[in-house]
């Protein structure tokens, strides 16, 4: 039987991407969208793909998120992949951000994501199954010997501990891996046109990953070729 994942956060760049990589590779993906109608590649694939169906998710609405779980009552996944992100602000700066936009920073990247995990994870396989987060290497606090992007990177710090937490509790109750994506420095929307990576090259080494990584019952802070990333 085929493996099924869902993925949140699948309108472009690298949820696209992976959407298409797993869907190749024999899996079964529930893939979301926050506007599903203007999403057209996504909807260009599921309509290529039968093993792609499409659903709704804005991480920023919880009543989108509690709608979600309800629609996917009954459903099991070895995979439950939040990819969604944003940046933040233009000037990143700690000085000149809102509380709207920190908050907005904060729900999207790191909270909502945990929040959403943790409502789904009853629906992922015990001892095989995976939740993962696309964070960044930019997260690191160990590895930020360079500054900028200062907010994004704090958010996605946040992420990380607040995932630690999650993977406590969903590894020691239920065997599930936890994982903490860097996906490279990939050409998308948010990573820009300077960047090294494609999108295909990012979304096939994180699926390597995810299929050498089930049942490790651990939290792994990885990038795209499997490498760990300091904390
Ligand atoms: N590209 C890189 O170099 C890089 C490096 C490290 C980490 N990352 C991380 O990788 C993930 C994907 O990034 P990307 O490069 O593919 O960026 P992207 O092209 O800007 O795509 C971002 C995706 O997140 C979705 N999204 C944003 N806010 C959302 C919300 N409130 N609810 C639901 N979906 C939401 C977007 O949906 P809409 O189309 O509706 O806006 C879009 O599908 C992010 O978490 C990012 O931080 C990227």
């Amino acid at each position: 039987m085929s493996k099924r994942a869902l993925i949140i956060g699948t309108s472009r760049g690298l949820g696209l991407g992976l959407t298409q990589e797993l869907a190749a590779r024999g899996w079964t993906v529930v893939a979301t969208a926050r506007h599903l109608a203007s999403a057209m590649a996504l909807q260009q694939l599921a309509a290529r793909q039968p093993s792609v169906t499409l659903d709704t998710a804005d991480l920023d609405a919880p009543a989108s998120l509690t709608a979600l779980q309800t629609r996917l009552a009954g459903q099991v996944f070895d995979l439950v992949f939040i990819n969604a992100g944003i940046k933040g602000p233009e000037h990143q700066s700690v000085n000149d951000t809102t509380l709207a936009e920190i908050g907005m920073l904060m729900i999207t990247n790191a909270i909502s994501p945990v929040r959403l995990a943790g409502m789904l994870v009853p629906q992922v396989k015990a001892q095989t199954g995976i939740v993962a987060f696309m964070t960044s290497r930019m997260g690191s606090v160990a590895d930020n010997t360079s500054g900028g992007w200062d907010l994004y990177r704090a958010s996605k710090a946040a992420l990380n501990s607040l995932t630690r937490s999650f993977a406590v509790t969903a590894i020691g109750n239920r065997g599930i891996t936890v994982l903490s994506v860097h996906p490279g420095w990939v050409r998308t929307d948010m990573g820009g046109a300077a960047a090294p990576l494609d999108v295909a090259t990012s979304v096939a080494g994180i699926a390597d990953v995810l299929e050498e990584r089930a049942g490790s019952h651990t939290h792994a802070f990885v990038d795209y070729r499997g490498e760990t990333v300091p904390w």
